[in-house]
């Protein structure tokens, strides 16, 4: 019944995951002991295989710390300046649980007046002896202290309160942190290393909402007990400058941006960051075909991006008539990777559960997201209203705009002098945090799983390739029947 993977992709089509379906299997184990531990890449293991896009929309640090406090990862950007990119990082590694704060260190003789007078500025201001963060801390002002305050040259020394009890070690977990909180009546702590600088702070809000999600499990950890993070960088030459600030700033995995990923600058790139940092695992792409990804994995790569135009702001496959279906991508490019084990990482085109399950199943170890996550309230940016929705932007990197802020390497060649768009910029709804919304995706993709009789990635990467899971191909009239159809808006009355 159905189709083995191999005689299904082989028929010279290129199918989406909406264009092919999975037959159900036999299930003979509860949704709960399916698993989905997996790797991004050769040396990074993660506990669910969700990655968030290197976009500048989507992954900033709250969007790395929360991805790797669920258990997965996320690629911070580099549509910025490298100093920029290598604060994010630190930033995203220095939190202890995944909090939306950002903390304010300055000096103690800054002008109280510039840190609170307007309407954004912080319930409270850490003083340091260095004026940031990682260093001793003298005390803190809150902004009620100054409310109401005439003279607008006071210091921040002039109101600082000093309190020693104010800090924890960093080291501390959400459970602790919140019962020091309780136990000493505080709306607030500091974090501090052990030599004594203090590097982040935890408010009682921050602890109150994450509480308020399911339970955290370990998350990615890295081995000096801090969140791993990885980051993306080009391939031109200043790109390794970029890098070796990124490598300072602790990233555990680079990630080579390019659409087409198959070139002579990204193979040079992957040669050098392996000779230069053999620690640091590299993942290249993107690539959709077999021969792009063998010449990938023969220049030494730990992980693969795949899909090509296939992203939801993407325009590439219209603009450039390049690119392929993203289910036969991932399927190609799987097969060729699994020979020498290197973790295929499925990029773009993931609008529900369902396509993670495909994305997996048919081979990939982590799916990559950018809309998924962008209207998350992790995701860089404000929310707006549009037509009564509460909205957050979400821009393709190859969209006029970005490239107009920088990001223009990864859509054209080191010498274009005229730019190209191939992506767009659009608004994504409120979906509120990661914290929520991945851990239900999770249980959705189990139940996926468990109905295809896989207990792992690995037993589906199995029963697809002995041709156990059967598939279909499905006309447009049974992806019409597969989604929500026949029914009219219904309006709840109230009373
Ligand atoms: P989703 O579907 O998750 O896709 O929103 C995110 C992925 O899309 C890629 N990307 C682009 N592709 N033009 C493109 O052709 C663009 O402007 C663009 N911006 C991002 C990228 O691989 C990302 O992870």
């Amino acid at each position: 019944d159905g189709f083995g993977a191999e005689r299904l992709f082989n028929q010279g089509y290129s199918y989406t995951y909406d264009d092919v379906i999975f037959l159900p299997h036999y299930i003979d184990f509860p949704t709960d002991a399916v698993q989905l531990s997996t790797r991004l890449s050769r040396n990074i293991p993660l506990s669910i295989p969700c990655v968030s896009s290197p976009m500048d929309t989507v992954t900033e640090s709250h969007m790395a710390a929360a991805m790797a406090a669920l258990g997965g990862i996320g690629i911070v950007h580099y549509n910025l300046p490298t100093p920029d990119q290598a604060l994010l990082v630190r930033s995203a590694k220095s939190r202890r649980v995944p909090l939306l704060s950002n903390p304010v260190f300055r000096g103690p003789h800054s002008r109280i007046a510039d840190e609170f007078d307007g309407d954004d500025k912080p319930p409270l201001v850490l003083v340091t002896e260095s004026g940031g963060n990682g260093s001793k801390l003298l005390g803190y002002v809150l902004k009620s202290d100054w409310q109401g305050l005439g003279d607008k040259e006071v210091k921040l020394v002039d109101y600082m309160r000093s309190d020693s009890g104010v800090c924890v070690p960093w080291s501390y977990d959400l459970e602790k942190i919140d019962s020091c909180l309780d136990s000493q009546g505080r709306d607030f702590v500091g974090l501090e290393e052990e030599g004594g600088e203090v590097v982040d702070v935890v408010t009682r809000e921050d602890v109150e909402r994450v509480k308020s999600y399911p339970k955290l499990g370990k998350g990615t950890v890295g081995p000096d007990g801090r969140w791993m993070v990885g980051a993306a960088v080009g391939t031109r030459e200043s790109d390794k400058e970029r890098l070796e600030h990124l490598v300072k700033a602790g990233i555990n995995v680079v990630v080579l941006d390019s659409s087409q990923g198959n070139s002579i600058y990204q193979i040079e790139m992957i040669k050098y960051v392996k000779r230069t940092y053999p620690e640091l695992d590299v993942v290249g792409g993107n690539v959709v075909t077999m021969s792009q990804a063998q010449n990938l994995i023969q220049a030494g790569v730990d992980g693969l991006r795949v899909g090509m135009g296939s992203g939801s702001i993407c325009t590439t496959q219209e603009v450039c008539a390049v690119g392929r279906g993203q289910a036969t991508a991932v399927y190609k490019v799987a097969t060729i990777a699994a020979q020498s084990g290197v973790p295929v990482i499925a990029d773009g085109g993931i609008s529900n559960s369902g396509h993670i399950v495909k994305a997996l199943v048919l081979g990939a170890s982590t799916v990559m997201m950018g809309s998924f996550l962008a209207g998350s309230t992790e995701a860089p940016g404000a929310y707006e209203y549009q037509n009564g929705r509460r909205v957050k932007k979400y821009r393709g990197m190859g969209s006029l705009e970005a490239m107009t802020k920088g990001s223009d390497q990864r859509y054209l060649g080191d010498t274009a002098k005229l730019k190209i768009a191939q992506g767009v910029v659009g608004a994504v709804a409120d979906k509120g945090s990661i914290l929520k919304f991945v851990p239900y995706t999770m249980q959705a993709v189990k139940q996926g799983f468990q109905d295809l009789g896989a207990s792992s990635l690995e037993s589906a990467h199995n029963l697809l390739r002995s041709s156990t899971l059967r598939l279909e191909a499905r006309t447009g009239a049974a992806q019409v029947e597969g989604g929500v159809h026949g029914l009219v808006s219904y309006v709840k009355k109230s009373f």
